[in-house]
């Protein structure tokens, strides 16, 4: 499961089933009423798989089935076998009568294998080609109609800006794609531009006035939304609608130490340490020399530390109630070693469930993120000044991590983070400036935990879905 999920709510468009927990663990929500197909279309190079992995990664439940990946795999098999094909641009003209057809089968296997896949549990299939004729829309459509409760929605990428374009081509050419590994880069950019002028002659963008779908122009210029009913399509839109491919970098960063981190105290409010006030002074040209005449905007949490490390930035702000440290509840300004002991067994039972007494789990935060999610996808160039499980959830969300690990990534005090997200994931660079801090990562316990019964922690414990 991935760290960052949606929370609630069905296809139908009513709440999400039966959401129980015991003790402090959360069962997850159930989306099994929700069979949701979507077909993306587009040409190639136009961000169709860029777009499948944020919903992939946003969505719960949710699997990618990509036809380019399907034709690679079998293609191995084959060659395994001693029988070549070369996916080169000819195999891609719709004039080539045995492409065609392969190319149709591909696409056929893969919907039969998401469908499968909807039938044993999941939720939201993405079936990754480009779906650019008419014709295959229909077949599509032909097809999960036949399936009782299943709904089908286009997701149509179109772009006709050649800058993202010729980004988006000298990505599959150069970022070691499988179809172009063993061609010089020249070579390969001529033949991925060829591919592409063959899927112009026959592309056929979407006019189907019957259809569920999006479309996106230019990457968000231009959004339109057509016949999208119920809760999880349309959140499915909203999210889509807030997304953007233009190049831009998020910096994450830590507050400087602060006078709690020397003490080795959770939560509290209180301000930087001195060496935190170095962190703060030295910050503003790592971050100049960084971002250069880009523009880039400063988020804070409301509490003190952060505001003062991101008081020497020469940049707008912002302060976000949601961007404040996990509410350690009744454990806010202990040690943790003062902290009480079956708290503390029982959060490295599972630290990403474990709501604290009075206070929250890293599951809340990740809830309570997600309006600053959507807003991170709209903006371009942003600096979080923030703590240090909510920096974990906001990268888990940029890495797609798993929810296991989430509470124990590595967010070191006095360093940058710079992720700059990309078609196929996101790029990471750190910044660890030279002011000595204390560490405050917590290994996560070797073996299983001492589970220990503790009744109290009951009382503060709300159903996921009443959240
Ligand atoms: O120790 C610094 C801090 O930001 C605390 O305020 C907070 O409770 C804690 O980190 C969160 O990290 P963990 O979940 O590992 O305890």
């Amino acid at each position: 499961e991935s760290a960052f999920t949606s929370q609630r709510g069905s296809a139908a468009g009513t709440p999400p089933m039966s959401v129980k927990g015991i003790g402090n663990k959360v069962a997850k929500p159930d989306y099994s009423e929700s069979k949701i197909v979507v077909a993306m279309v587009g040409l190639p190079a136009r961000g169709k798989s860029y777009l499948s992995n944020k919903l992939m990664i946003y969505l719960k439940a949710l699997k990618v089935f990509n036809v380019g990946q399907l034709r690679r795999t079998r293609a191995k098999a084959k060659a395994q076998r001693g029988i070549k094909e070369e996916h080169n641009s000819n195999w891609f003209s719709h004039a080539n009568e045995q492409g065609n057809y392969s190319r149709e089968e591909l696409a056929h296997d893969s919907l039969e294998m998401l469908i499968q896949w909807l039938k044993e549990g999941g939720n939201v299939g993405i079936h990754d080609a480009t779906n650019s004729t008419r014709m295959r829309r229909g077949s599509i459509e032909a097809r999960v109609s036949q399936e009782p409760g299943f709904h089908l929605i286009f997701l149509e990428s179109c772009c006709d800006d050649p800058a993202i374009i010729a980004t988006n081509v000298a990505l599959k050419v150069s970022s070691g794609d499988p179809d172009y590994k063993d061609m010089p880069p020249e070579e390969a950019k001529r033949d991925f531009l060829r591919r592409i002028s063959e899927y112009e002659k026959v592309y056929e963008t979407i006019t189907e006035p019957h259809l569920s779908y999006v479309k996106i122009v230019n990457v968000g210029a231009q959004v339109t939304v057509s016949r999208i009913h119920g809760y999880l399509q349309s959140r499915i839109a909203f999210y889509l609608m807030n997304l953007h491919l233009k190049p831009r970098s998020i910096y994450l960063s830590r507050h400087g130490e602060s006078q709690f981190n020397v003490q080795g105290k959770i939560g509290g409010d209180s301000l930087l340490s001195p060496r935190g006030m170095q962190y703060a002074a030295a910050l503003p040209a790592l971050i100049i020399e960084n971002v250069g005449d880009a523009p880039l905007t400063v988020w804070t949490s409301t509490l003190r530390r952060t505001i003062q490390t991101a008081e020497q930035l020469p940049y707008p702000k912002l302060t976000w109630k949601s961007l404040d440290e996990l509410d350690a509840g009744v454990c806010d300004g202990m040690t943790y070693e003062q902290a009480y002991p079956d708290d503390y067994a029982n959060r490295d039972d599972d630290k990403f469930n474990y709501r604290y007494r009075g206070g929250e789990s890293y599951r809340d935060v990740v809830v309570r993120l997600e309006p600053v999610i959507m807003e991170l996808e709209r903006q371009e160039n942003i600096l979080i000044i923030g703590h240090q499980a909510i920096l974990r959830c906001l990268y888990a969300y940029f890495h797609h991590l798993p929810q296991a690990d989430l509470p124990y990534l590595k967010i070191p005090l006095h360093t940058v983070i710079k992720l700059t997200p990309k078609a196929y994931g996101c790029d990471e660079e750190r910044y660890a400036l030279p002011i000595e801090a204390v560490d405050t990562h917590r290994p996560k316990p070797k073996g299983p935990a001492v589970k220990v019964k503790h009744t109290t922690a009951r009382q503060y414990f709300t159903p996921e879905g009443e959240v």
